[in-house]
């Protein structure tokens, strides 16, 4: 039963604290296939940690579209926030940035969001290793920047994947962080088609270069190390386990994920999951809603047929906008791998890819 229902519409969207309108200031090829949005600062600025990501919403087509962007600038550096968007084939909303976005254009957006950040001290003498391909660079750049002005002490190695020299991402941006901070930075570029001249090397990363990127950066006994990974899911994977092997410990390592490959739904993934309609009541900006889930939609899905404005963008399990702390009942998620061991203890769900598996479930969304 519904007990409380509103959808808003732009301007309401506006006055909420969840959404912010942007306007794009400049558009910024980066390559043939990927483009930096830059944003003028709204009043008051924009707050947000390096790594974080925006929520972009765009009608497209007569359809809401939300997908996440990581934000590619530093706030300790960079004046104006942006995004940099790569082109995915058959993509809706990347190839629409990439085509039709021009300076001027407003945007709403959710608020920041995401744990892919760093606690910066000028104290802290840190070897950071960089591990990235294609748009994985973008959180890294802003964490790069910020390390390197924050951390007199620190020092970056990114080894960074690439299909040719036309499409590394910051190419230029990454020689100049070099020049400016001489001895601090370094990149290894492994291109998988390089042109016949490229004399660097070549192929994808696999476990073997990690391992000895890895090697290489452990050797620096002089600095502590930390590793950040934003990469294809294979990569991330043999990252995770070359560096375990080499006796990296969890929290030095921090991953963020761009997408998932769907999982295969034919096994018992449901297992557990009640075949019977439940009711699931949700606490959001201070007001409740009492809905029915059927077994067949997650709780986001349901919250949004019957108009709540839920927070979300990738309903994938990924970004964490629609994360929400499970007060009572139990759930089950398909994919929790935005979020960390942390707050799975917590009692934190994300309710773009969570079920009910009983009654009387109530959950506060933040
Ligand atoms: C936390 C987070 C941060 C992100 N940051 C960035 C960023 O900084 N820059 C950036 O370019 N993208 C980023 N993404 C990915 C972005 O949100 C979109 O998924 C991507 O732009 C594709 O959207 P689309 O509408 O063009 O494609 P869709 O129309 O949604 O999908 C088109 C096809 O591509 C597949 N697909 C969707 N997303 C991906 C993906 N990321 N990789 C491979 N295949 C995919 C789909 O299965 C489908 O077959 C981020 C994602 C997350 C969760
Ligand atoms: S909407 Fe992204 S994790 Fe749920």
């Amino acid at each position: 039963m519904l007990f409380n229902l509103f959808k808003k519409n732009s301007e309401e969207k506006e006055a909420s604290s969840q959404y912010i309108t942007l306007q794009v200031r400049e558009v910024v090829r980066e390559t043939s296939d990927a483009v930096t949005l830059y944003f003028d600062q709204p009043e008051p600025h924009l707050e947000y940690l390096p790594g974080q990501f925006l929520t972009i919403i765009l009608i497209i087509n007569g359809k809401e579209e939300r997908r996440s962007y990581s934000l590619c600038t530093s706030p300790f550096v960079d004046p104006f926030p942006g995004i940099t968007v790569k082109r995915l084939k058959g993509g809706v909303v990347s190839n629409y940035i990439n085509d039709l976005v021009f300076p001027g254009k407003k945007i709403t957006v959710m608020r920041p969001m995401g744990n892919f950040t760093c606690d910066y001290h000028s104290k802290n003498k840190r070897h950071y290793g960089m591990i990235v391909a294609g748009s994985g660079i973008t959180p890294i750049l802003g964490i790069t920047k910020s390390i390197l002005i924050n951390e007199p002490d620190a020092k970056v190695s990114l080894l960074y994947g690439s299909r040719n020299e036309e499409q590394i991402i910051f190419k230029s941006v990454l020689e100049n962080l070099g020049n400016q901070y001489p001895g601090r930075i370094q990149v290894f570029h492994k291109l998988s088609q390089p042109s016949s001249v490229w004399a660097g090397t070549k192929g994808r990363i696999v476990a073997s270069d990690i391992q000895n990127f890895g090697r290489d950066l452990l050797a620096d006994s002089d600095h502590e190390s930390r590793f950040f990974l934003c990469s294809p899911q294979e990569m991330m994977e043999a990252g995770k386990i070359s560096l375990a092997e080499m006796g990296v410990s969890k929290d030095q390592i921090f991953t963020e994920n761009f997408f998932i490959e769907a999982k295969d739904k034919s096994g018992n993934e449901e297992e557990g999951v009640q075949q019977i309609t439940q009711e699931v009541t949700i606490t959001l900006e201070g007001q409740s809603y009492t809905f029915d889930v059927t077994p067949d939609k997650t709780i986001l899905e349901a919250g949004l047929d019957m108009d709540i404005d839920m927070p979300y963008s990738c309903q994938s399990g990924l970004c964490t906008a629609c994360r929400g702390r499970l007060l009572s009942g139990k759930v089950t998620m398909d994919e929790d791998a935005g979020l960390s061991e942390n707050e799975i203890e917590a009692g934190y769900i994300l309710c773009c890819s969570s079920k009910p598996k009983s009654g009387e479930i109530k959950i506060n969304i933040e």
